[in-house]
């Protein structure tokens, strides 16, 4: 175990290490009895994180069973839409306000099912099925801590979890990062996917603007508006 890690996070490790079958319930109550302090956090917190990469991503700790990991979110900071493959247990610990958005399919199309904003000291249960998107909306940045496990071995290098981009028209396998443009960065054999509500795509294009706004990604902001002006073209 990295002995770096803050106490904390530590505790959570050692509680779920020695228990056999983890559910949210468990999980909740392990990480309300660790007592995670933001204070603590905020030294492995990502802040300047490359601009490419949406959001900053750390991984603090993983093992077969479960991973730990440390999100940072700038003003802007947005996941792209995306589902978390084999999890089947999960929480999210927020310490600064994030938006969420949650997605269903229904009749082979995406679409928003739920608008949320966790508040600061949240803690969010999650698991494998859930497709959504976070990020921050507003204007300080903050951290999120996000724990997930799976009673199949994560450390089989497999693809996982899918990211769906619909500015491209693309989805993407991955094993962790759902990035924002992130076909430009990682290696992937993404697929043609247009399948989103009118509703859905609207709502996404307004989320993600300001992001690519901050990277003067001018390219994509163009595409995005040729598709708000006319929708009917997105589905071509
Ligand atoms: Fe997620």
């Amino acid at each position: 175990m990295n002995s770096q890690l803050p106490d904390c996070v530590i505790k959570i490790i050692r509680e779920l290490s020695n228990t056999t079958d983890v559910t949210n319930e468990i999980l909740t109550e392990a990480v309300e009895r660790a007592g995670i302090s933001e204070d603590a956090l905020l030294p492995f917190g990502m802040f300047d994180h490359p601009a490419r990469e949406s959001y900053g991503r750390r991984l603090l700790y993983e093992n077969d069973k479960f991973s730990i990991l440390l999100m940072t979110w700038n003003p802007d900071d947005f996941t792209a839409i995306h589902n978390h493959g084999v999890t089947e247990w999960g929480a999210v610990c927020f310490f600064g306000e994030a938006v969420n958005r949650l997605y269903e399919t229904r009749e082979g199309k995406v679409q928003l099912s739920r608008k949320d904003v966790f508040e600061r000291g949240k803690i969010i249960p999650m698991h494998g099925e859930l497709t959504h998107m976070m990020g921050n909306g507003g204007k300080t940045g903050f951290l999120t801590l996000h724990i997930y496990g799976s009673g199949t071995n994560l450390n089989i290098p497999y693809i996982r979890e899918t990211v769906f981009l619909p500015e491209h028209k693309l989805l993407t396998g991955t094993n962790g990062p759902a990035f924002l443009n992130m076909t430009e960065i990682i290696e992937g054999d993404p697929e043609f996917f247009n399948g989103y509500t009118e509703d859905t795509l609207l709502d996404y294009f307004n989320l993600i603007k300001p992001y690519y706004s901050k990277n003067k990604r001018d390219d994509l902001l163009e595409k995005i508006s040729g598709f708000e002006k006319n929708i009917d073209t997105y589905y071509r």
